[in-house]
């Protein structure tokens, strides 16, 4: 993959956050997550290469764009051939109520390197590059956290679990206090909280819960680009989620998953743009004389290069990601 498609993807990720932010505390998510797929699939057209959305919207007959299958990218016949995974608006929830963490992510493979997770649920255990290697899905929770004070040279007491606030957690959440370890609990949004689990400073050493499995797969890119682990298993609820998996290449939905499984190859690239003010991101912030700032991470595995992109922009110089996308007129 050409290194300068970080530096270009990132573009897209910008505009959708520019586009959902101004739906920030409007108590309608789905004009946030609208107006963000909308402002993605316009600038997609602006990158050069040929990508294939292998996580997206939906199916087609659910999602008019950035449907899984659609082709993106302006490169014609000669541009890379990549897999794209999207989250336009990661926290639609987050944005209608003017919370903190929500994004705007994709993440881009080779060809073929993507795993096509279907929208169902997904188990998922990530570490960041101390602990990668040392711990694996089904271990119990008290070697888990164990291993990571470890690798991560902490008294147990100290070792943090980030964790998804949901009634299905409970029994996880009550495991790490048992053993001595703390929690933290977030509300929505777990690509940005399998991200602190891998950074440095964060203070944050494991993740564990259930989510989103195309989180989970966007996320496995961010981890893979951090050096950090990855462990997923794919939870059906039922007969047509468990066929769904075996149509899109999972023959045994119970197999644990490595990272490798969820991004093969050896290079990805992670985008993602802060929409609502959050611990890695900042939001966006509206400066008055309609210029808009963003912030955003653009990292490559192969490199292991973080980049944090501060952009101003102008939006008088693109009024078709406020009006055209689904925005408003602020
Ligand atoms: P949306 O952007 O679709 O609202 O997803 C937010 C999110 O918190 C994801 O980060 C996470 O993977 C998923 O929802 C968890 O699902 P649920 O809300 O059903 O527990």
């Amino acid at each position: 993959m050409d290194r300068e498609l970080a530096l270009e993807v990132v573009r897209v990720t910008e505009m959708a956050a520019l586009a959902s932010a101004q739906w920030l505390g409007r108590g309608k998510k789905n004009e946030a997550d609208g107006a963000a797929t909308n402002a993605m699939r316009t600038m997609f057209d602006t990158i050069a290469m040929r990508g294939t959305v292998v996580i997206g919207e939906g199916e087609l007959d659910e999602a008019p764009m950035l449907y899984i299958g659609e082709q993106v990218g302006s490169a014609g016949a000669s541009g890379p051939e990549v897999d794209v995974a999207v989250d336009p608006l990661e926290g639609t929830t987050i944005v209608a109520k003017g919370h903190a963490n929500a994004m705007s992510v994709l993440a881009i493979g080779d060809r073929g390197t993507l795993l096509h997770a279907p929208d169902m649920y997904m188990r998922k255990m990530v570490v960041g590059p101390r602990a990668a290697g040392k711990i694996n899905l089904d271990d119990p929770i008290d070697t888990m956290i164990e291993v990571v004070a470890e690798a991560n040279h902490k008294r147990v007491q100290d070792v943090t679990v980030i964790i998804q606030e949901r009634e299905r957690h409970q029994h996880i959440i009550e495991a790490v206090r048992d053993k001595g370890a703390r929690v933290k609990l977030f509300g929505d949004g777990d690509v940005a909280a399998a991200i602190a689990a891998c950074m440095p400073n964060t203070g944050i050493d494991l993740f564990l819960g259930i989510g989103g499995a195309p989180e989970g797969v966007i996320s496995a890119a961010a981890v893979k680009c951090l050096g950090g682990d990855m462990q997923s298993q794919l939870k059906p609820q039922n007969e047509r989620e468990r066929q769904r998996c075996v149509q899109m290449g999972v023959t045994n939905p119970e197999q644990v998953l490595a990272l490798s499984d969820l991004v093969g190859g050896d290079d990805a690239i992670f985008a993602a743009t802060g929409v609502s003010d959050g611990e890695l991101l900042q939001g966006v912030r509206y400066l008055g004389d309609n210029l808009a700032e963003t912030h955003s991470l653009v990292m490559r595995a192969k490199t292991k290069t973080i980049r944090f992109i501060r952009a101003v922009h102008n939006l008088e110089h693109k009024p078709h990601f406020v009006k055209e996308a689904g925005g408003i007129d602020v």
